[in-house]
């Protein structure tokens, strides 16, 4: 197979392990990730979600890769390419359909992040401020026409950096943002934890509590795995296609995995100290980042700048991921109806304007229409999330473990064996990818139903 020369391939393997680092860091670590560890039992979850993601999600990660730069062309020709028949395609059409749910709310909440970076700009947010946050959150959000809006520019500035293309849009502003995220989190990690009281925050997140780890915080473990590294979602058989024939994927995938939940690590320990130091209540879910944050920058000495650092860094791990999950979407809609990029972005556009406006308008307008008991906007996120990325997941190891096969898996990771993968390690990640990841999804999904 010929390297691709055109401009939809990354130009270089550090800008594929950039832009894959930027769709993984994004919401899921900086709110999810540390209220999850604090209501599971601290360091006992952590210490599972480190063995589910290093030696489970990894391999996954590895397989989506291998389809993805095998494959060639979007998700769905990657899937028919490289299983030789048609019917796989439907693997890569579902993996779009993933992402459109997915990108359905999170665009609303890319939305709110830039309504919170201008408050934070803005005067009135500073410190000694009084304000009700919970009444300022839930007054923005419930309302009909400003988030819709706020939404419409996270979209214009998504297909802004989608339009440049792979190498000048994607891969050059992962290639800056990255490294900023993770000096920014850095900055206010070092703020929090040195407030009086911040040390109660520390033990939170890191003293075991086995007493509250249950097979509900198994099951939380395993979610937020596959949601931190975009797993399922023909995220990364997508940049796999644009990967480089000499990168070396298992070596990607695995630093891709350590900088994630590093990053994942360094927001806990830059939110919870802050949440100590204050008393305030941890386990506050979504609101956390909305209500409880800014209240307490309005509270602590460097609180204003410390607001603006924060929203700068939920608004640029925000976008990074919004890229990715645009792009799969544009690359599927380019590949079937053979449009152009700029055509394919504009459609795809257009169709998370509707559908973001319908979750962003079911805090509102729209709050009497609930779906199996929940409103349209945590539906979305429910049906992604917990359905449709561990069936992606599932679909990429059986079509690497059982279609695909370990002669061809191991020529794809050795480059057509120019690469050295010691042989043992080879054989342990197939045989995770060809047995233990589907029987342990497979039993995950079948008890969590009872
Ligand atoms: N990994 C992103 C996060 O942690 O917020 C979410 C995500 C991005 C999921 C891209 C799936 C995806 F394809």
């Amino acid at each position: 197979m010929t390297e691709k020369k055109n401009k939809d391939a990354f130009s270089s393997n550090f800008g594929m392990i950039a832009a894959a680092i930027g769709s993984a860091i994004g919401l899921g670590n900086l709110w999810r990730f540390p209220y999850l560890v604090g209501q599971n039992g601290g360091a006992a979850f952590i210490l599972v979600y480190l063995i589910i993601t290093l030696l489970l999600c990894t391999p996954i990660l590895l397989s989506e890769m291998v389809i993805g730069r095998r494959g060639g062309g979007s998700p769905r020709g990657a899937y028919v390419k490289v299983t030789g028949r048609k019917g796989w395609g439907v693997a890569g059409i579902l993996g779009m359909l993933t992402c459109f749910m997915i990108m359905s709310f999170y665009v609303v909440v890319g939305g709110w992040t830039i309504r919170y970076l201008v408050m934070s700009i803005a005067p009135g947010f500073h410190r000694g401020a009084q304000i009700d946050s919970a009444a300022v959150f839930s007054g923005f959000v419930g309302s009909n026409v400003s988030p819709i809006v706020y939404s419409l520019i996270f979209i214009l500035l998504t297909i802004g950096i989608i339009n440049l293309g792979v190498q000048k849009g994607i891969e050059k502003t992962s290639k800056l943002m990255m490294p900023l995220l993770f000096v920014l989190i850095v900055l206010i990690g070092i703020r929090s934890v040195t407030l009086p009281g911040a040390g109660a925050g520390l033990d939170y997140l890191f003293k075991p509590d086995f007493s509250q780890f249950n097979f509900d915080s198994l099951l939380a473990a395993l979610g937020q795995s596959f949601f931190s590294l975009s797993l399922g979602a023909c995220m990364m058989v997508t940049y796999g296609a644009y990967t480089p024939k000499s990168s070396n994927l298992t070596k990607n995938a695995a630093i891709i995995t350590v900088s994630d939940t590093f990053f994942a690590l360094l927001a806990g320990c830059a939110i919870m100290p802050a949440v100590f130091a204050f008393g305030i209540n941890p386990s506050e879910g979504a609101g956390l980042v909305f209500v409880t944050l800014p209240q307490i920058f309005t509270q602590m000495p460097l609180g204003g700048l410390c607001a603006i650092l924060f929203f700068v860094t939920l608004f640029l791990a925000a976008i990074s991921s919004a890229v990715s999950l645009f792009e799969v979407m544009t690359s599927t809609i380019m590949d079937m109806g053979k449009a152009r990029r700029k055509t394919a972005s504009a459609i795809t556009a257009a169709i998370l304007l509707f559908t973001g406006s319908i979750c962003s308008l079911s805090q509102g307008a729209l709050r009497g229409i609930t779906i199996g008991g929940k409103n349209i906007f945590d539906q979305f996120d429910y049906v992604s999330s917990n359905i449709l990325m561990t069936l992606g997941g599932l679909l990429a190891v059986i079509c690497v473990g059982w279609v695909i096969g370990k002669k061809t898996f191991t020529d794809e990771i050795t480059a057509g064996g120019t690469i050295r993968v010691p042989r043992t390690l080879a054989s342990v990640l197939f045989f995770i990818i060809k047995y233990v990841a589907p029987i342990v999804i497979v039993t995950t999904a079948i008890s969590s139903i009872f």
